[in-house]
Formats: structure tokens, sequence, C-alpha cells
């Protein structure tokens, strides 16, 4: 038997597995098996307050899972899927509350990995969140994924994530549905998006989401490698953002949001500076490896430090995964 058969079989029969996607690897389950999708969060430990995306392999078996698919998805998915754009839509009767958390929207997105594609057109629509613990890193290779749940979830093998991070989050709201909102900042900016939409002279507006309620999943820290993260200022040394951390630690909560937080037993002496590529693209591609990979070193803390080169649009999604797996951030 294939991978893929296997994975298919597992999926049919109610359970879950792990998939890889050009972003992060997803733990998967049938949208219509509620077994699976309980198992999903059970084995993340992840609250129900926290909505699933649901991953398609085409538009045709996006459309039944919404009560209407308005023009600007149509133009949104005909450049940026299959993609690491996921759309927010009202839903349609066929999804469950158990995937929205109760909410009357879905989360689409079409992942752009050829094993993912072809597993879903066989399986039809699934339901999957990142494959890892709740508030944890998340995974960009099969053997994280392995490693993440102590070898009880069967992964399909497709390679390192080329992308790294997740998909850009964007509801469509309004009577219109064109009233856009980035809920979760990724590899497709608003910039990107603007530009295509203004190209097809499209009638719409960017908002800020304010609604906490519709936004669900926006906690503060989220991420957390396994060793504290701080991030520092450009100009500052290791030793000296070392010593202002363990000023801080102390102080810190055990728990934010439901999230617990990583914080040593004592004073932190041995960092490691967490380096990454001057390209946005390729620094977001490895960060979660590289979190995975130096928090199993000998260090007992990672730094990142803040470059002023780090600014701008196609830093945003990196920058916010960053400080919400940092568990200090220190000011200039
Ligand atoms: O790249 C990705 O999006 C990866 C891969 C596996 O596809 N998936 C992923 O799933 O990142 P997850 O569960 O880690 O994050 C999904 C987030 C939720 O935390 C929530 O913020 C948002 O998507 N979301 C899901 N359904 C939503 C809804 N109906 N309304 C608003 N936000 C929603
Ligand atoms: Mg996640």
């Amino acid at each position: 038997m294939t991978d893929l058969q296997e994975a298919l079989r597992r999926l049919n029969s109610g359970d879950h597995v792990g998939i890889p996607t050009e972003t992060v690897y997803g733990l998967a389950a049938r949208i219509d098996r509620p077994e699976g999708l309980k198992k999903i969060f059970a084995t993340k430990a992840r609250p129900f307050f926290d909505p699933l995306i649901v991953h398609v392999a085409s538009v045709d078996q996006a459309k039944p899972l919404v009560t209407t698919w308005p023009l600007v998805a149509d133009l949104l998915v005909q450049k940026f899927w299959p993609g690491p754009l996921t759309l927010v839509l009202p839903k349609s009767a066929v999804i469950s509350d158990l995937i929205t958390s109760g909410l009357e929207s879905v989360a689409l997105r079409s992942p752009n990995h050829p094993l993912a594609l072809k597993l879903i057109q066989s399986s039809g629509p699934l339901a999957a969140p990142s494959a890892n613990r709740f508030g944890r890193t998340s995974p960009t290779t099969a053997s994280h994924v392995r490693q993440e749940f102590a070898d009880q979830v069967f992964v399909i093998d497709g390679g390192p994530c080329d992308v790294g991070i997740e998909s850009t989050v964007l509801a469509l709201r309004g009577l219109k549905l064109n009233e856009l909102s980035i809920l979760r900042s990724g590899a497709i900016t608003e910039t990107m998006i603007s530009r295509l939409l203004k190209d097809h002279r499209f009638d719409f507006e960017f908002q800020v989401p304010t609604d906490k309620r519709l936004a669900p999943g926006q906690m503060k820290h989220h991420y957390m490698p396994d060793i504290p993260l701080i991030v520092g200022p450009q100009g500052l040394s290791l030793e000296s953002i070392t010593e202002q951390a363990n000023l801080r630690l102390q102080q810190l909560p055990d728990q934010v949001e439901g999230v617990t937080l990583r914080k040593p037993s004592g004073v932190l002496t041995r960092p490691l500076e967490l380096r990454l590529n001057d390209d946005p693209a390729l620094a977001a591609r490895d960060l979660y490896a590289e979190l995975r990979r130096l928090s199993a070193t000998s260090a007992d803390h990672l730094v990142f430090i803040q470059k002023d080169f780090h600014q701008g649009e196609a830093w945003n999604g990196l920058l916010d995964r960053l400080t919400k797996a940092a568990s200090i951030i220190l000011a200039k």
C-alpha cells in the first residue's frame, strides 16, 4: 500500500493523518467524520474555540461548503490557489460547528502541494490545523510531526515545506463580501491582493479586524520553541540582552490566554542567536526548523536580534510569528 492509500484508509475510518502542504504540515481529518475532527483537538490539546481551516483540491470542492461564492473569491483563487491564501466565507450547513467553533463562517484554502491535492481529490475536503501541540512551533517536515506526537500520528512525507509559515487568512465580509480583513499575515500580502483586485476594477475596502469573536486564534503567544526565545533590538550585545531578559523573566506569568509560556527555572546563561536569511521569504522558510534545531542544543535560550531592515510588509508574517513565539521582547 502506498502512503497515500494508507492515509486515505485511515481518513475513511475516522482517523487523522499528517499531511504536507507548501506552508506547514497539517493534521487532517475528513470534514464529515466528527470522530476524526475530535481526535485533532485531542492530539493537539487544542481548545475548541480555535476553528480549523478546510482544505480543498479545487473550487468545485469549495463551493458546496459556503452559502455564496462571490466574484471576489473567483478573482482571488484564480490568482492565488493552489497556494498560501485562506478565504473566510459564510459557511453552508455541510460545515459543522466543530470545524468553525460555532462561527457562521468557514476558512478555506487549496494547498499547493501535489501529494496533498491528490489525497484531497480522493478523500474530499479535509479540515487541518498545523500539526503541532497547541501553542508550539509548527512543523515543516514529516519528522517534525512524528517528533511532535511521539510517533503516534501517521504522516505522508512530502519533503520540507517551501513557504514555511502559515497561510494568509483573509476574511470576506459585508453584504457584498467586499470588506476584506487580513486575520493572519502570511506570504500573500495586502499589496498583492489590492493590486489584483484593482487590476480587475473590483470595488473593495480593507478593514482592520476589531471584533475579536470573528477573529479567533489570535493569541498573544503561539509557535513557542522548547526553550525561551528573546527578541532584542539591534545594537545590544547578546550578553546585555540575556542580562535584561533575566530581569524580566521572573515577572512573567505561567500562562497567557491558555498558552504556557517558556520560562526557565533559574538564571539564563547560555544564549544562542537565531540567524535568519536577509530575504524574508527564505527567512520564513527556515524559521520553524531553526527554532526546533537550536532548541535541541545545549543553549538555554535563543535570541533574535531585530535589525532595521526587518521592516515593511514583506516581513509582517515572519515578525508576527517571531513576536508570538517570544517569551520576552526587549524594546530599544
Ligand atoms: O497554512 C496554513 O494555513 C496551515 C496549513 C496546515 O494549511 N494551517 C493552519 O491552521 O495554520 P491553524 O489551525 O494552525 O490556524 C488556523 C487559523 C485559526 O487559528 C484561526 O485564526 C483562523 O485560521 N480561522 C479558521 N477558521 C476561521 C473562521 N471561520 N473565522 C476566522 N478565522 C478562522
Ligand atoms: Mg497553528
